[in-house]
C-alpha cells in the first residue's frame, strides 16, 4: 500500500510503565477524509497510543516514529502536536471552570495568535473580547456546536463541558482529530450531533480517530477499524469486512454468550420510600432541580430512573446519598424516616453509591487501589487507630479479581489506571461497603463490552442477596435488561412509572420527553 495516501501513521510504537508495556510495538494509522475506530478492552493501551500521537509522552519517552503528511514528526508535547495539526479531546473532561466558553475555546498561545490575527484592525495585545465572541459565535456555528459564547462554564453539563472540549480541539484547525471516548457523557441527540460534526470533518479531508466502547458507534460511524488486546495490534478492518461479533471476538479473544444474563427476581419488603423530595437549583433562583418526587424500591429489585440526559435522575440519586441537599421531602429507609445531610450519613445507614462523575465523588487519585476500595468502611478493619493491612488486602482483593481490574497490583495508584479500570475501583468500593441499598449512576459508562457483562452479573448478584438497586443508563437496552420496574423523570419530575411486563423502549421514551411546562401552562389558564 502507498503510504502517501495516509495523513498520520504511527510505526512500531513501544510504551512501557513500571510492570507495564501499554503499548507494544503498535501500528495505527489514519487517511485524510477517513473516521478510524479505535477499540479494546479497558486497559489495551487505547489512551496511551493517543497521548503519544499528542505529545503528552514526548519524543523519547516511546520508541517508534510518528509520520503525518509524509513527515516525521517528534512532538515534544501538546503545544508542538497542535502546532503540527494533531487535534486530541482526551478522556477525561478538563475545562478551565473560571473561564467562559469563548475563553475555553481560545486560551493557548497557538489559538490566541490566530484570534488576533483575525482582528486585523486591532493592533492591541490585549485579547479583544468583542472580537473573540464574535469570532466565537461565528466558530461554534460554522462546526455545527450549539454552545453560547458567554456561558459560564460552571453552570454546563457534562455533556456540554464535553462539546466544549471537541470546540477547543477543532479551533486549531487540525490534520487529524483524535476523540478519545467522546460519547461517554453525551445524550443520544448530542451523539448524533457530534456524528455530524465529525461526518462534516471527514467530508473536508481531517483525519479522525475515534475511540469508544459502544459498537453501535463503531458500526455507524467508521470507515475502518483497528483493535488492540493487552497492548498489541489484533486487527484492522475495513467497513465491510465487520460486524459487533468480529469486534468483540478479537477485542476480547472470547465470546460472549449472555451480554444480559438472566435472573430471577425474588423482590421483598420495601427498603427506600422517597416522598415529594425537592431540591433547589443551585444557580437558578426560584427554581427547582427535581420537584414532588415519590418512588419505592424494595429488596433484591433492581428500579431504573429513565429520562433523558438533564431530566433530573442524577439530582434524585445524589438527593438520597447526601451530595445534593433536599429542600423539602422525606426519605424513609426501611419504614424509618432518615436525614441524609452528607454522604458518611448515607453511608452509614447502609446506602452505597457509585457517581457518574468519578473525578468529582469517585476516586483518590494520590492512593493506591486498596485504599480506594477499603477507605469507606475502614472502621470495620480497624483495631483502634491501626488498620492491618493483610486483613486490608483479603477483604479487597475479591473485588479486584471479580471485577478483572487491570493493573500490576493492588498497590498501584489509581492516577495511573485506564479510564474503565478507575470505574471498577470505583465499584469495589461501593460494594465493599456491603450497601443495603445501591445507587448505581452509569455504571458501565467507559467500560469494555466483556467487564459490562460482568457487571451485570454482579448487579444479579447483589439482587439474589437482597439489596435494593437503584440504576440510571443512557442506554437504554441496557436498562430494560436490568430493571424490574422504571421510573421515568421529564423535567425535573417523575412523568410515569412501568412494569418491567409492559414496558417498552417506545414507551419510556415516550414518558421522556412530556413537557410540564406546557401542561403548567394549560393549567394556570384554566
Ligand atoms: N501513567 C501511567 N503509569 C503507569 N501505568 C499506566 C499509565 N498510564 C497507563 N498505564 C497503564 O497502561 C495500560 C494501558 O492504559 P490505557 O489508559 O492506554 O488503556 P485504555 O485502552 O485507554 O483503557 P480504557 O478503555 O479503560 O480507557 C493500563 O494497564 C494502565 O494501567
Ligand atoms: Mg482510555
Amino acid at each position: 500500500m502507498n503510504n502517501m495516501e495516509y495523513i498520520l501513521e504511527a510505526k512500531n510504537i513501544t510504551k512501557k510503565f513500571p510492570g507495564v508495556v501499554a503499548n507494544d510495538n503498535v501500528n495505527l494509522s489514519v487517511k485524510a477524509g477517513e473516521i478510524l475506530g479505535l477499540i479494546g478492552e479497558n486497559g489495551a493501551g487505547k489512551s496511551t497510543l493517543l497521548k503519544v500521537l499528542n505529545g503528552i509522552y514526548p519524543y523519547g519517552t516511546y520508541t517508534g516514529t510518528l509520520v503525518l503528511d509524509a513527515k516525521e514528526i517528534k512532538p515534544e508535547n501538546t503545544q508542538d502536536a497542535m502546532a503540527e495539526g494533531i487535534g486530541y479531546v482526551p478522556q477525561e473532561i478538563n475545562v478551565l471552570k473560571n473561564f467562559n466558553v469563548a475563553e475555553n475555546i481560545y486560551m493557548s498561545d497557538l489559538r490566541l495568535n490566530r484570534l488576533k490575527a483575525a482582528d486585523k484592525q486591532s493592533k492591541n495585545v490585549f485579547v479583544n473580547f468583542k472580537v473573540l465572541y464574535k469570532t466565537t459565535e461565528t466558530f461554534l456555528k460554522d462546526s455545527k456546536i450549539s454552545l453560547d459564547p458567554k456561558a459560564d462554564v460552571r453552570k454546563l453539563s457534562i455533556g456540554q463541558q464535553q462539546m466544549l472540549m471537541i470546540a477547543r480541539a477543532l479551533a486549531t484547525n487540525p490534520k487529524v482529530l483524535i476523540l478519545d471516548e467522546p460519547t461517554t457523557s453525551l445524550s443520544s441527540g448530542d451523539v448524533q450531533r457530534l456524528f455530524e460534526v465529525v461526518r462534516g470533518l471527514r467530508k473536508k479531508g481531517v483525519g479522525i480517530i475515534f475511540v469508544t466502547h459502544k459498537l453501535s458507534e463503531i458500526l455507524e460511524l467508521t470507515d475502518r477499524v483497528t483493535i488492540l488486546r493487552d497492548g498489541k495490534n489484533i486487527s484492522t478492518f475495513e467497513r465491510k469486512d465487520y460486524d459487533s461479533n468480529r469486534i468483540i471476538a478479537d477485542m476480547i479473544g472470547r465470546e460472549i454468550k449472555n451480554m444480559y444474563p438472566q435472573r430471577e427476581s425474588n423482590i421483598g419488603v420495601e427498603v427506600l420510600r422517597v416522598e415529594n423530595l425537592t431540591v433547589d437549583h443551585p444557580y437558578i433562583a426560584n427554581t427547582n432541580l427535581i420537584e414532588n418526587i415519590s418512588f419505592t424500591v424494595r429488596e433484591g429489585e433492581v428500579v431504573g430512573l429513565a429520562g433523558l440526559v438533564g431530566a433530573g435522575r442524577s439530582e434524585v440519586c445524589m438527593a438520597i446519598y447526601g451530595l445534593a441537599p433536599a429542600k423539602s421531602g422525606k426519605i424513609f429507609l426501611k419504614g424509618k424516616e432518615i436525614k441524609v445531610r452528607k454522604t458518611s450519613h448515607a453511608v452509614k445507614q447502609k446506602i452505597g453509591m457509585i457517581s457518574e462523575d468519578r473525578k468529582r465523588f469517585g476516586l483518590n487519585f494520590v492512593w493506591d487501589i486498596k485504599h480506594n476500595i477499603a477507605i469507606s468502611n475502614l472502621d470495620t478493619i480497624a483495631r483502634g487507630p491501626f488498620v492491618s493491612s493483610s486483613e486490608m488486602l483479603s477483604r479487597v482483593t475479591p473485588y479486584y479479581d471479580k471485577l478483572r481490574i487491570k493493573a500490576p497490583s493492588l498497590n498501584t495508584k489509581v492516577t495511573t489506571l485506564s479510564g474503565g479500570n478507575q470505574q471498577k475501583v470505583v465499584i469495589a468500593r461501593s460494594l465493599n461497603t456491603l450497601p443495603e441499598l445501591i445507587i448505581l449512576d452509569e455504571p458501565t459508562k467507559g467500560i469494555d463490552v466483556g467487564s459490562k457483562n460482568e457487571i451485570y452479573q454482579l448487579i444479579n448478584d447483589l439482587a439474589s442477596q437482597n439489596v435494593a438497586v437503584i440504576m440510571i443508563s443512557s442506554e437504554l437496552p441496557e436498562l430494560m435488561a436490568m430493571c424490574d420496574r422504571f421510573v421515568v423523570m421529564a423535567e425535573g419530575r417523575i412523568s410515569g412509572e412501568l412494569a418491567k411486563a409492559e414496558a417498552t423502549e417506545a414507551k419510556i421514551m415516550e414518558k421522556s420527553v412530556i413537557s410540564f411546562k406546557t401542561g403548567q401552562k394549560e393549567l394556570g389558564n384554566g
